[in-house]
Order: C-alpha cells, then structure tokens, then sequence
C-alpha cells in the first residue's frame, strides 16, 4: 500500500506541475499567475476541491498521441468564497496553450453541471489557445457543448467569466453566453478573428491589445463588464461581486450588516441644479442614499449615459438603474438601452431588487440611432422592466419626458413604489419644445413673439413640469423631500418582501434583440 501512495502522490505532483518549470515562469514574466495560483487566491484557504485531475485526452492524430497534457490543460473543483460554495474550472496556458480539446471540454461541462446540481455560481478563468488544432471536431463539439450548458445554466445559477489571457475565436462565445466578463489589463484579449486574419481578409493593421483588449470591450464594444489593473485586483473583483449575488435563481441575495450612506442625505437636495438643463453626477445621488461607499458599477466605461451596479440598502442587495444626467444629459441610446436591460434582466433572475433612478429627456433623436435599430434596442428597456417580478422601486429625480417616463420603470411597467423628488418634470415633452408646438399659433400672432413664448414656456412648466400631475392620478405613490429617500427606499423594500408575481404560463418570451 505505502509504494501505491507513493505512486499516487508522485503522479499529482507531475499533474500539479502543469507544462513544467520553463513554461510556469514564462507564463510568470507575462505577469500571469498559474491556473492554480489562480485559484488559490480566489478560494478560501484550504477549501479548494480538485477533480478530474487524472483525466487525459486521447487524440492520436497530429503527433498528439506522445504528447502529455497534466490537468488536460484545466483545472477543475470545488471550494468557498467568504464560505459560500462555487465551482471553479482555470484553463492552464502552460499545458499546449490551455488549448481546447475533448476531455478539456468535458472536464469544464463536469464543472458546470455540479454547480447546476448543487445550485452554486461558477466561475470560468480563461487563459487558452482556443480549439485543440489537433483534435478538430472534437474540439468545436466540445465548445458546443459548453455552449448549451452557459445556456441551460442561464438564470439558474450565476456564470461569472474571467479572462486572463488569450479567448479566441468562438472560444469568445462561452463568456458571451454568461452573466459577467471580467477582464485583466494588458494580458488578456478577446476577439473571434485575430490580427493576422484581419490583416489578410480586410487589410487592416491592428494590434491584439487594439482589437480586443479591456479597454476596447470595456469602453468600446459592451462586451465585458468589469476591468481590472492585475490579476490580483481582479480576483478581488470576483469576490466582491459574488458578495452581492445568491448562490442560484431560489435564493435571495446575502444580507449583510447595514451601514449608513457615505454621502450626506440632508445634501441630497443641493446636487441637483435648479436649471433642469444643467449636468451634475448622479452617482452623488447613489451615494447619499445607498450603504456607505459600497456601489459597485457594471460597465463603469461603457454607455456611460446610464448607470448601472450593485449597491446595499440597509444590509440588502440591489441593483441600481439610473439616468446619468453628466454624459449625454442622460439621454437613452442604442447602447444604454441594451445595457440597462441586460443588468435589469440578470436582477430579475437572481431575485435582486432594482431601484431606478430617472432624469432624462428621453431617446436620442438622429438618423445613426435610427438606422442602427434604436426602436428594438430601447424596446429591450420596455421589456425587461415589464418583464421583472422582483421588487421594482422608481425615483423621479428630474426630467421623466415622453417615452423615457415610461421606460424608466413607471409605474405602467410594473414598478411597485413610484416617489418623485419636488424638482420631477413628469410631461410628453420639455417645457421649450411643448410651447412651441401648443402656443404656436399665439407666439406667431403676438407683438413681441419672444416674450411671449417665454411667457407660455413659463406657463406650461406652472402646469405640467412638476410632479403632482402623475401624483394625482396615483402613477407617483408619494412627493419626497430628497433626505427621507433613504428610509422611505428602505421601508418600500420591507414592505415588497413577500411580493409574489405570477405570469401567463408560456415557454418563453421573445426579447427584442
Ligand atoms: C493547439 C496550441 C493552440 C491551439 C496554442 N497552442 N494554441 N496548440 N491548439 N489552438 C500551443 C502552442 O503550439 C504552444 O505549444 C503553446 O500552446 C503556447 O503557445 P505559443 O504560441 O507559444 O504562445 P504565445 O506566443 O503566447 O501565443 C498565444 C496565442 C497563439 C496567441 C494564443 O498560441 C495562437 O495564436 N494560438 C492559436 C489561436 C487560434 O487561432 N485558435 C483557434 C481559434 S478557432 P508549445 O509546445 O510550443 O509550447 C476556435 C474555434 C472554436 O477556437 C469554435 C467554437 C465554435
């Protein structure tokens, strides 16, 4: 028996080794940490779980059948973040580039389909070559069946991809279909077709980092969520964002201690300017409401006319909508439209409540919006908000115009408490353009036209910029003074705790996409 553990332990040695000392601190001066190192710092001490260890591929073809592959070139298990259970697989680019053949594949579906069993988040770091070359389709049938799995596990548990290295080609896809992109500065890269390819089909000349790094899919293409400075930074990013998440779509999210905001409530009121066409960040607004200094945004960098992320009220997790009146004066786009929804959506799916903040003058007019689909990318705002059954509370703050009153989670999209500060502008339209249209004909015939259209812009903005309009007919629950926004959030929450929502049975709906 001694000699046969002596065996056993000599043989997870070699597997632990991954591709060998060369290759480790080859993968070290690119600043990139092991697969394991990788996940020791992501899992509690001592808590990791390693399977499929001994798993090895059997591809013959190509010179592969001399080749050894410790690990299979993943690393695959089970353990705790802050004592919650995840599952975990770390591609290993020392081992043939991380690259993807069969039993790779099948050991990352293994991992999925404990965490779906078990109902805990997983979490995939991606460091690969992409499909084995060498063993051809049955390393695009692997892909495929991670692909199905991201999909099946889709609103089940929470799917959490990092990238710290290469993900190329429709190695890209596996992300794409899951809930959150973190990505690593400088050392990782996402595209479908690389450099060469690019250069050779279209001519154009482009680097790696220019055409798929953090930058580029966290500013440029929506693609990722979350970028972080270094490896280590961004395993702390996973933590935290796991600190806000349920382990599955049947639990609520992790209650924690309430603290009070970082910012002054009693200031609320002196953020917003009394000019309604003048900026200010509405971030400000989070921060004087939510628990102190702990909002954590999604997609900080991209379609920054809107804000999404996660933040704590009196010890529980929401997530936060809200117009960002500083970028773009808070309009909605094409890109704010699809970012919204999809946050709005993942809330809805992991029983977060969402409270939205709204100011803004509605869509943004212009013949690249139109042409570039904005009617079915705002439709998703529409849709995911009257689609959600988790608490829905809505603050007016400011500009509620036309279409972005509805789409900013009205009361006629399902929102369950709807307050409005005293400086809501709840109309079809703003004051100046509303003038021009109803008084026309009396600004024309007038002596002094300019005075008169101040004078019925003055008018229109007595009677219909103001909130009372929409609380009158009950669409707005309650008027609030800016500093009991907080306690009135809080009770709202308690309050929604046994809300129960129920649906026409359907096997699902058809997203604008
Ligand atoms: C087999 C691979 C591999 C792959 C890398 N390796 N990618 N082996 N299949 N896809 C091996 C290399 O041969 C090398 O082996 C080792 O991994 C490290 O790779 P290097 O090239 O030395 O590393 P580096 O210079 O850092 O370059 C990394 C890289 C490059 C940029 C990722 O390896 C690369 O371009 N790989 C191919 C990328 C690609 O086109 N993949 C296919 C995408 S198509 P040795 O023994 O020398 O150490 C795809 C289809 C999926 O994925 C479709 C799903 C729908």
């Amino acid at each position: 028996m001694e000699e046969k553990i002596r065996e056993l332990v000599k043989r997870r040695d070699k597997i632990t080794a991954g591709g060998g000392p060369k290759r480790v601190a080859a993968q070290h001066e690119k600043g990139k940490m092991t697969a394991r190192e990788r996940i020791r710092m992501l899992l509690d001490e001592g808590s990791f779980v390693e399977l499929d260890a001994f798993v090895e591929h059997r591809c013959d073809e190509l010179g592969m059948a001399d080749v050894e592959a410790p690990g299979e070139g993943v690393v695959i298990g089970y353990g705790t973040v802050a004592g919650r259970l995840v599952y975990v697989f770390a591609q290993d680019f020392t081992v043939i580039g991380g690259s993807l053949g069969e039993m790779h594949a099948a050991k990352i579906c293994k991992a999925m389909d404990m965490a779906m069993k078990v109902g805990c988040p997983v979490i995939g770091i991606n460091d690969s070559g992409g499909a084995r070359i060498q063993e051809g389709v049955d390393a695009l049938s692997g892909y495929g069946d991670i692909f199905y799995r991201n999909t099946v596990a889709s609103g089940v548990v929470p799917q959490i991809s990092v990238i710290m290295g290469p993900c190329a080609g429709g190695a890209v896809y596996s992300p794409a279909l899951t809930d959150f992109v973190l990505m690593t500065d400088k050392s990782s890269n996402m595209f479908i077709t690389g450099p060469q390819v690019i250069k050779a089909v279209t001519g154009e000349d482009v680097s790696a980092e220019d055409l798929g790094g953090s930058h580029v899919h966290c500013e440029k293409s929506g693609v990722a969520h979350f970028r972080f400075a270094d490896e280590s930074g961004t395993i702390a990013g996973i933590k935290r964002l796991l600190s806000f998440l349920p382990q599955n779509n049947l639990e609520d999210p992790p209650l924690a201690d309430p603290v009070a905001p970082a910012g002054d409530p009693s200031a609320l009121a002196d953020i917003i300017p009394d000019s309604p066409n003048k900026p200010y960040d509405v971030r400000r607004i989070i921060e004087g409401i939510f628990d102190g200094g702990d909002f954590f945004e999604v997609q900080e960098d991209y379609a920054k006319n809107i804000v999404v992320g996660f933040a704590r009220l009196a010890g529980r997790p929401v997530g936060i909508v809200a117009n960002q009146p500083a970028v773009m004066a808070g309009v909605l786009d094409i890109n704010a439209s699809d970012k919204g929804a999809r946050f709005i959506r993942f809330c809805d799916a992991f029983n977060i409540p969402l409270v939205t903040f709204a100011d803004t003058a509605g869509y943004l007019p212009g013949v690249s919006q139109e042409h570039g689909g904005v009617i079915r990318h705002g439709a998703k705002l529409l849709y995911a908000y009257s689609e959600a059954t988790v608490p829905l509370l809505t603050v007016i703050l400011r500009k509620a115009y036309g279409g972005a009153y509805i789409a900013m989670c009205s009361r006629h999209l399902g929102a369950d408490q709807v307050f409005a500060w005293p400086s809501a502008e709840i109309a079809v339209m703003g004051p100046e353009g509303a003038a021009n249209i109803i008084f026309k004909k009396e600004i024309e015939e007038a002596s002094d036209p300019a005075a008169a259209r101040k004078e019925k812009i003055e008018e229109y903005k007595r009677s219909f910029a103001n909130p009372y309009k929409a609380a009158v007919r009950g669409y707005v629950d309650d008027v609030l003074d800016p500093a009991e926004t907080r306690s009135r959030l809080v009770a709202a929450l308690a309050m929604l705790g046994g809300k129960r929502e129920t649906r026409p049975a359907r096997k699902h709906g058809n997203f604008p996409a």
